[in-house]
């Protein structure tokens, strides 16, 4: 059954949920307030590289159940509103910046009225701190008919078209669950999604804070995941470990999982990060900060990683002053333009900073990473181009072309063969035969050794755990490498 509705915000989230709600029928206007972006989708033309959306969008727009607005006026006989609004960090510390989200719902909230107090759904999918879909819900209470529900999105970048369309669960945040103003709200959006639920998606029927806390957790989870193997990492370049060989083992006890447990140079994009912070705020604001605490340390190993590429890089070269330095990637992972918070840019502007001349190069994310870093660094989109004459090269994004990079081709074009594998993607040894000096994180850097300076055969005593605990057999004791 056709649904009118809106989509509120068309970043990232909100362009594909207008796009796919056309693909799955419903009727569809998108709003935002930036003009440019709406007039580059109503002609069709996707403002991020995401694979698959040029294709929905087209589609929508030409079946002309597909449409774009900056005006709120034209907003006023939808069934359902979706608010896809960003909710970046704050400029002045870690928590979530409300601003659009609350300008969104004010505007709506005028319009609303227009619809003479027929059943209406506000559905909020923008990543939240909790307790706010309750404040939401309160300044529409005024509005009769309108009923607020939070449905947070769980899409990735890169896969945000079959994320949306065939979800691997839907969670329905309500005011309070089995009232009949919930079921109302429930059924209403079950209509929207019928096309989905057909497909036995798992649905979840929950309070309000519960769905935001969801949407936290799993980001949160995640980003510990990730950084749960960067530390591991640290202890592989301490012990001359091997983190892909820990890694693989671990994952595959079903319990730990394999997914989310690349070691590398860590998370970034526009959602872990500024995610985690918000946790993190959020749970200071609830008096329970110390619960989240761990997160600071989620950060922090994330971050480590950023300056042990530097660090490796002067390793390699000695002092970076002018040395030629080629960085693959400038996206914050591969199938994606997005560079907010990219590791690989954050490394290139650090290695800028230390002296060296810096050419970045990517498949889709150059223009995003001009707008950010103006002229610091070389931008170059030719990968041959880009290698052609440097003496590091430095892998931060794993686009496939990357990946797949011939270590004799490759290194025919560079002025000296050193790499550092900033992904793990790359196989050391076969780069080693064809005289590559080649180092990656969590990986020791030469296949045998040699190994770090082996810690003394005393292990240093716990820093808790009884004073008096006797001595530990040998063969329990940490053994020198
Ligand atoms: C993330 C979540 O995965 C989505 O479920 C969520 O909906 C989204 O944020 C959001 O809140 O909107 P996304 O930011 O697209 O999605 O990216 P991820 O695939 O989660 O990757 C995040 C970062 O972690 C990337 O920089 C990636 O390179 C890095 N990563 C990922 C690792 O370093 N190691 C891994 O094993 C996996």
């Amino acid at each position: 059954m056709t649904t009118t509705l809106s989509v509120i915000g068309v970043g990232y989230l909100g362009a594909v949920h207008a796009a796919a709600m056309a693909e799955l029928g419903h009727d569809v206007i998108g709003l935002d307030i930036d003009a440019e972006r709406i007039s580059a989708l109503q002609a069709g033309i996707p403002p991020f590289h995401e694979p698959g959306f040029e294709q929905i969008l087209r589609r929508g727009l030409d079946s002309g159940r597909l449409r774009f607005t900056t005006d709120y006026a034209d907003l006023a006989h939808a069934e359902v509103h979706f608010l896809g609004l960003g909710t970046p960090q704050r400029a002045d510390g870690f928590g979530a910046d409300l601003s659009h989200l609350d300008a969104a719902v004010a505007s709506l909230a005028q319009v609303l009225p227009a619809r003479g107090g027929a059943p209406t759904l506000v559905v909020g999918k923008s990543t939240v701190p909790a307790g706010t879909a309750r404040v939401l819900a309160e300044r529409l209470a005024p509005v009769e008919g309108a009923d607020l529900l939070w449905n947070p999105e769980f899409l990735r970048e890169g896969f945000a078209v079959q994320d949306t369309l065939d979800p691997d669960r839907l969670v329905y945040g309500v005011h309070e669950p089995e009232t009949p103003a919930a079921e109302r709200a429930v059924a209403m959006l079950d209509r929207v999604y019928a096309r989905i639920l057909e497909r036995e998606a798992p649905r979840l029927v929950m309070g309000y804070e519960a769905a935001e806390l969801v949407k936290a957790s799993a980001n949160a989870f995640l980003a510990t995941k990730i950084s749960f193997i960067n530390a591991v990492s640290e202890m592989c370049e301490a012990t001359g470990a091997d983190v892909t060989d820990v890694a693989r083992a671990i994952g595959m006890d079903d319990r730990i999982g394999s997914k989310f447990l690349r070691a590398g140079v860590g998370f970034g994009g526009g959602c872990l990060p500024k995610d985690i912070r918000a946790f993190m705020a959020s749970a200071e604001q609830h008096g329970v900060g110390e619960a989240l605490g761990f997160l600071r340390e989620v950060d922090a190993v994330n971050e480590r990683r950023r300056t042990r590429v530097v660090e490796l890089a002067g390793e390699m070269l000695g002092d970076l002053t002018d040395r030629r330095i080629t960085v693959l990637g400038a996206a914050f992972k591969p199938d994606s333009d997005d560079t907010r918070d990219s590791p690989a840019l954050d490394v290139a502007c650090r290695l800028r900073a230390a002296g060296a001349q810096v050419t970045v190069t990517d498949p889709q994310a150059l223009d995003n990473a001009g707008r950010r870093l103006g002229g610091l660094v070389e931008l170059e989109p030719d990968t041959d181009e880009a290698l052609r004459g440097t003496e590091l090269t430095v892998l931060l994004t794993e686009w496939d072309q990357y990946r797949e990079l011939d270590p004799v081709r490759t290194a025919s074009l560079v002025e000296a063969p050193r790499m550092i594998d900033g992904r793990n993607v790359l196989t050391p040894q076969v780069w080693r035969e064809a005289g590559w000096e080649i180092r990656s994180l969590g990986r020791a850097s030469t296949p045998n050794g040699p190994r770090p300076t082996a810690p003394g055969t005393e292990p240093a005593p716990a820093r808790t755990g009884r004073i008096d605990a006797p001595a530990a057999p040998a063969r329990n004791r940490l053994q020198p490498v």
